[in-house]
């Protein structure tokens, strides 16, 4: 390891942020085909009048999108973009966008090889021909909290079967919001990586089980993927967009990797090295940047490298990056930011007050880099005049006295 990442090692272990920039990164490697990415917003398009049937008192048109909104200049901050996925419909949280596509997936093979699936009536997966299949069948995923009430809610809603298997970062709320909806809920005394082995090996060889793998799905991948053509397509309310090739930081909070690979890929592959794809990470559970510094196969986990992935942001607790990650855009990320707890708090209270914005800590960390990342890009001009763009993953589904937990906590 060289000098430079043995000092960004050394900072994370004593607790401060740190910034990893990559001099000329490359398109990401052939290991995703962008037919996938486009397959998936399909699958999408072909799910919106069912997603509408099955959430019927959400008023929406079934498509799970998110606005763009302009925030103007801040103290310590340029003009920035929002994409405001703290609000996507049904589940407040960008794992609406990977796991609901791979659960749609799922919904569609099952239902086609039942002969229940009506190419042009979508909805009718709700009737009860189609409902008696689903019942069958069973979801298993492992979640720190928000993948899991993603697939559970719409497994749920459609008649599946969802059992998740929590860490022991996720929030009891969102554990009990799961049960409501009638998920079994499978809880750990340990992290995320173990609850990935362990739901994985309790699916393996049950009969009409799927398991959703965040280490190594491409499904959750090209789902997250999807938003990139949305977001192109969008204007901010204050005007266009600048065009390419005016270089843009897109700020990505990342547990495992997926969100914000999936993202990068969307994004690189429509607008190519305009965007400078910024993955943002907790102090002590900062396993993409691990996994860039010192790479390896299996990635390294960030307990080797003296971290003990312990973060307010629950949903960015993860201590092992996503080896399928790595090698469909490892090259392709350009930076990494990893930020302390207390920058997360700062800035779920400043979001709230400033902008409205309701966000957990994990979605805050994205406003949190941005600072840090500008500092540390003072030779880049161009990227210090760009309107960069900061990805809000989730929050707005917190609950009240939560959320005022996270205000009144400390400072
Ligand atoms: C709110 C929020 N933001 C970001 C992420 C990061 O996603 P990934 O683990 O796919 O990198 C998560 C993951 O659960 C999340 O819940």
């Amino acid at each position: 390891m060289d000098a430079a990442a043995e000092n960004i090692f050394g900072r994370l272990a004593r607790g401060l942020p740190a910034v990893w920039r990559r001099v000329g990164s490359g398109a990401p490697p052939a290991e995703i085909d962008g037919a996938e990415v486009d397959a998936a917003e399909e699958r999408f398009r072909r799910f919106a009048p069912a997603l509408r049937a099955a959430f019927p008192q959400t008023p929406w048109d079934g498509r799970i999108r998110s606005e763009l909104l302009t925030l103007a200049p801040q103290e310590g901050l340029p003009e920035l973009l929002v994409k405001a996925d703290h609000a996507l419909p049904l589940t407040g949280s960008i794992k609406a966008r990977g796991g609901v596509h791979e659960l749609l997936w799922r919904i569609e093979e099952v239902a086609r090889a039942a002969g229940v699936l009506d190419p042009d009536d979508y909805a009718s997966l709700l009737a009860p021909a189609a409902r008696a299949v689903l019942a069958g069948e069973t979801v298993m995923v492992a979640s720190t909290g928000n993948l899991g009430f993603s697939i559970g809610l719409v497994a749920r809603a459609f008649g599946l079967q969802a059992e998740v298997h929590m860490s022991h970062d996720a929030k009891a709320w969102k554990k009990e919001r799961l049960r409501r909806i009638g998920a079994r809920v499978v809880e750990y005394q340990a992290d995320y990586t173990e609850a990935v082995a362990g739901a994985r090996a309790a699916a393996a060889g049950r009969a009409r089980t799927h398991f959703v793998d965040d280490e190594n799905s491409r499904r959750l991948f090209v789902g997250y993927a999807t938003a990139a053509r949305a977001l192109v397509a969008q204007r901010a309310p204050r005007g266009p967009l600048p065009p390419p090739p005016a270089p843009r930081g897109g700020f990505l909070p990342c547990g495992g990797g997926g969100a914000p690979g999936g993202i990068t890929f969307g994004l690189k592959r429509l607008l190519g090295a305009a965007v400078v794809a910024v993955f943002v990470e907790p102090v002590a559970s900062a396993c993409v940047l691990a996994a860039l510094l010192d790479p390896r196969d299996p990635p390294p986990s960030v307990y080797d490298h003296g971290l003990d992935n312990r973060t307010i942001a629950d949903g960015l607790a993860v201590p092992r990056a996503s080896a399928l990650v790595l090698r469909a855009v490892g090259p392709a990320i350009d930076a990494a930011v990893a930020v302390p707890d207390d920058a997360m708090r700062i800035w779920v209270r400043r979001a709230w007050t400033r902008h409205g914005l309701r966000l957990e800590p994990s979605a805050a960390a994205a406003f949190a880099a941005v600072p840090l990342f500008l500092a540390a890009s003072l030779g880049e001009p161009a990227l210090a005049r760009a309107t960069h763009l900061v990805w809000t993953t989730g929050g707005s589904l917190v609950p009240q006295e939560e959320f005022a937990a996270l205000l009144d906590g400390p400072a």
